[in-house]
């Protein structure tokens, strides 16, 4: 028999009474995990977001990304649209998403359309990165096989040389295929942790995807464990 390590979740549960949307609990979770990011170990990286994206045949795939975007609309990320995720995008822009921050018993679940995001706000985006992080998105052709490491190398070289670090905003130029998408959800649920596996969820529904704090447009039902 394998040996598992079997932990309680210790954590508080979901108190008080649900909201008509899901807007203010998810702002109020990312905020907490964010605080728990700065102030605790065990939460390294609270923006951790795993996206899940269905292929031309129907065949799922997930990875995780950082949250960078989140509002009202919904939550997002940055990445190559030329991408696997950007090819599934494509042609099936249904999308689910997940924050899950074991250390402090909370999960949240987004499910809706990954529309891509306007030009501005990318290029705000990809103007406020590291000038590394802004080579490196031209460097690589994300998801294609490489020959081995040193080819990527001499290619984040070249680019080193074409476009220098002069400490500007527009040292590199955007390139055409790294953008961003936003999830528009219909479905949004808080998950937490809770003692012998008996766990508190709520989720927000709606007819079709919109803000996460229209007023009217969900509802919302406590779910079994
Ligand atoms: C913590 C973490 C954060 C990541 N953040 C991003 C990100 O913001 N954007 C991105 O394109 N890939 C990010 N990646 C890499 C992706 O997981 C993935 O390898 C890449 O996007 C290619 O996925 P695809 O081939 O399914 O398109 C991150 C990986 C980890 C583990």
């Amino acid at each position: 028999m394998e040996q598992f390590t079997r932990r309680d979740y210790a954590g508080e549960g979901i108190t008080g009474p649900v909201p008509s949307t899901p807007w203010a609990w998810v702002q109020q979770w990312v905020d907490d995990a964010r605080r728990a990011g700065r102030e605790r170990a065990d939460v390294p990286e609270p923006d951790s977001l795993s996206v899940a994206t269905v292929d031309p045949d129907g065949r799922p795939s997930v990875r995780t990304v950082l949250l960078r975007r989140l509002d009202p609309q919904g939550p997002g990320f940055f990445t190559n649209l030329h991408s696997r995720k950007g090819q599934a995008l494509r042609a099936h822009p249904q999308a689910a998403a997940t924050l899950t921050w074991p250390a402090i018993y909370r999960a949240i679940r987004f499910e809706g359309v990954a529309q891509e995001l306007d030009r501005e706000e990318v290029r705000a985006y990809f103007d406020s990165r590291p000038w590394g992080s802004r080579v490196g998105a031209w460097a690589s052709e994300q998801s294609a096989p490489i020959t081995d490491r040193g080819e990527l190398e001499a290619r984040v070289a070249e680019l080193e040389q074409r476009w220098p670090d002069r400490g500007q905003a527009d040292d590199v130029p955007l390139p055409d295929f790294w953008g961003g998408y936003l999830l528009h959800c219909d479905r949004v649920e808080l998950w937490a942790g809770r003692r012998s596996r008996l766990h508190d969820r709520v989720v927000w529904t709606r007819d079709s995807p919109g803000p996460l704090d229209e007023d009217g447009a969900w509802e919302h039902r406590l779910l079994q464990p």
